[in-house]
């Protein structure tokens, strides 16, 4: 989604604005601009749609110079994708504006705008901000008191940051609802709405608050919150790792990510289980003593992640006795719901920002949930830091826009959230140490399973010219079949439909013919007879299947039906393993079809508009 990156400085920013810009390419975006503000007051302002290149491309031709800039990639909501309406916005060559977010009530303030003589010249709500901003500067003091001034009148959200010609000594810049991350230089400052855009210039970092406006110089930071006073925000380091330039040697992103997965669940892992099993406390200080009371859980999360929320639903209930909800955020914070008694609410990100998730826990809160963990990958992000405990999943930097790596270490963190709170419902000692015994398993199984590659590359041939799909799986495999589908949707455009197999004769077998591939997923567990039925009411319909099967399972290949062999593991940890042959197969899929794996069209990495 919409990314922003901003600098101060006494050198020429654009190369840091248009790096910043490449290394948030990965959220997903397509229009692209940079303003620059020089000591001489001159206002400079490239915009293309398409990729950063093209703005780069323009930029080289323009030799454009500045020590001041404000830089954006645009996901369009209003107004469709043209220069008109990429970013920077300005309001009478003066005032310059990045936006991330949406102004609720733009279509009232372009009124009033307008019935006072602004021109607006795309159909963005941001135009709105910058004359919003232009007119308060016609009474305040100074940038920062017409931003404090403007920031009254928005309804909505917003990460924003505002450059005045006449002062082009500093930015100002204000969050309500979309993060904004200050970076922290040497006579140099820099803002971004993601950290990630300004590792190679700065680790040191202040996450503003919901409400704080700020002013940034080259040699100063002054935080205001929402009130008005000034505040003081915690200096962060940051420690992640990236090169947002280093695919590693893979072809794409999502298939380094793919290959990353037995590293990053043992580094989920480190320190957090040992021989004997989970170790006190891995959901933060006073988490087991909390855990204690928990008798429901309730889920909360967006697309992959809501994926592994209904995994863990499974595990939940069959091992650890607590009962538990799962929904989408989106749906969640729309709808009255009943909160039941000592019941710990969790959200699950990978980016810690999604805008329904974050939303779900607000209205949560208010609703009376005992506490709230977050399940999630972003060490700083807006729902680490509203909810009542973290866990982080330790994934590293996930750039491709369909999620691997963040899916399968969330499955790692929900077993481990099973084993923590089995402990005080009454789960079994040989539950216990199936899962204990699984979960150290699981990096050597990743990498075996990580080398049935060749047979899924074959397979990814005979399926790319399909345009629908149906994926199959029972039990806890079913949201692995969901996993599976919304995989192959997002990277190949292929129509993927998710069943819980049992479902099949109350209606999706209408569909079946010898143009609707048939995925299933069959491990080697107590509901593979059932699943083996299912097969045969495919098969009896002229069904073509690819099952994805324990070698013991004695599916055998044949006219009307692929077997892919997967190793065996063990039950606990059976979804996180099958999950891998379905990503590979999404990525094949859109390898031979061509489409643009890591930023699939029309998506975003961080969905923080709802
Ligand atoms: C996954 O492949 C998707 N791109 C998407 O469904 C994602 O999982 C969803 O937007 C939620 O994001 P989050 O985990 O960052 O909250």
């Amino acid at each position: 989604m919409c990314g922003i990156v901003g600098a101060v400085a006494e050198r020429n920013v654009v190369e840091i604005l248009l790096e910043g810009l490449k290394r948030l390419e990965y959220r997903g975006y397509d229009s692209a601009g940079v303003a620059l503000l020089q000591s001489d007051g001159s206002l400079t302002r490239v915009r293309r749609t398409g990729k950063v290149q093209e703005l780069v491309d323009a930029i080289g031709e323009d030799e454009a110079l500045g020590s001041t800039g404000i830089a954006h990639t645009r996901w369009a909501t209003h107004g469709g994708v043209t220069e008109a309406n990429a970013h920077p916005h300005v309001s009478d060559e003066r005032i310059a504006v990045v936006h991330n977010g949406i102004i609720e009530n733009y279509q009232t303030l372009r009124e009033n705008l307008s019935a006072k003589g602004y021109r607006f010249t795309s159909d963005t709500d941001t135009e709105t901000i910058a004359h919003t901003v232009n007119e308060a500067m016609k009474t305040a003091g100074s940038l920062l008191e017409a931003v404090q001034q403007a920031v009254t009148q928005f309804h909505g959200a917003y990460g924003t940051v505002i450059m005045d010609k006449q002062d082009p000594s500093r930015v100002v810049v204000a969050r309500s609802g979309s993060p904004l991350v200050i970076g922290l230089g040497l006579g140099e400052n820099f803002i971004a709405s993601d950290q990630m855009a300004l590792l190679p210039v700065t680790r040191r970092f202040i996450f503003l608050e919901e409400g704080d406006v700020a002013e940034i110089t080259r040699r100063s930071v002054t935080i205001f919150d929402k009130q008005g006073n000034e505040v003081e925000r915690e200096v962060i380091e940051s420690n992640i790792e990236h090169d947002a330039g280093d695919k590693g040697g893979y072809r794409h992103y999502m298939l380094k990510e793919i290959h990353e997965q037995p590293t990053v669940v043992r580094n989920a892992l480190q320190h957090r289980l040992d021989e004997k099993g989970l170790v006190a406390d891995v959901f933060g200080s006073g988490a087991d003593a909390l855990f204690e009371k928990v008798k429901h859980v309730q889920i909360i999360a967006c697309g992959t992640s809501y994926h592994a929320g209904m995994t863990a639903r499974y595990w939940l209930e069959q091992y650890a006795n607590v009962s538990c909800n799962v929904e989408i955020a989106s749906e969640f914070r729309y709808r009255k719901s009943v909160v039941h008694e000592n019941s710990l609410l969790v959200t699950i990100s990978q980016s810690g920002e999604t805008a329904d998730t974050l939303a779900a826990l607000r209205l949560a809160k208010e609703l009376g949930y005992m506490a709230s963990l977050t399940i999630c990958n972003v060490p700083g992000s807006s729902l680490v830091r509203e909810s009542d405990l973290s866990f982080m999943t330790r994934a590293g930097a996930e750039i491709g826009v369909a999620s691997t790596k963040a899916f399968t270490t969330q499955l790692t963190a929900f077993l481990m959230l099973t084993l923590a709170l089995g402990k005080y419902n009454s789960m079994s000692a040989s539950d216990e140490n199936a899962i204990v015994q699984a979960l150290h398993s699981l990096p050597a199984k990743l990498e075996e399973t990580l080398t049935i590659t060749q047979g899924i590359e074959d397979l990814a041939e005979e399926f790319a010219d399909k345009h629908h799909s149906l994926f199959l799986g029972r039990g806890d495999q079913y949201p692995i079949a969901m996993e599976g589908a919304l995989k192959l949707k997002e990277i190949s455009y292929i129509h993927a439909e998710a069943y819980a197999s049992g479902e099949l004769k109350h209606g999706p077998l209408a569909l079946i013919d010898e143009e609707m591939p048939v995925i299933v997923v069959a491990p080697n567990n107590e509901l593979l007879e059932k699943l083996k039925s299912n097969v045969e009411e495919v098969r009896a319909r002229g069904g073509i299947m690819y099952v994805f099967a324990d070698k013991d399972t004695a599916f055998a290949s044949d006219d009307t039906m692929r077997v892919i062999n997967v190793p065996h593991c063990d039950a606990p940890i059976a979804p996180i393993i099958y999950t891998i042959p379905l990503q590979l197969l999404s990525y094949y899929v859109a390898l031979i079809k061509g489409t643009d794996v890591d930023q699939p069209r029309n998506l975003a990495k961080s969905v923080t508009v709802e």
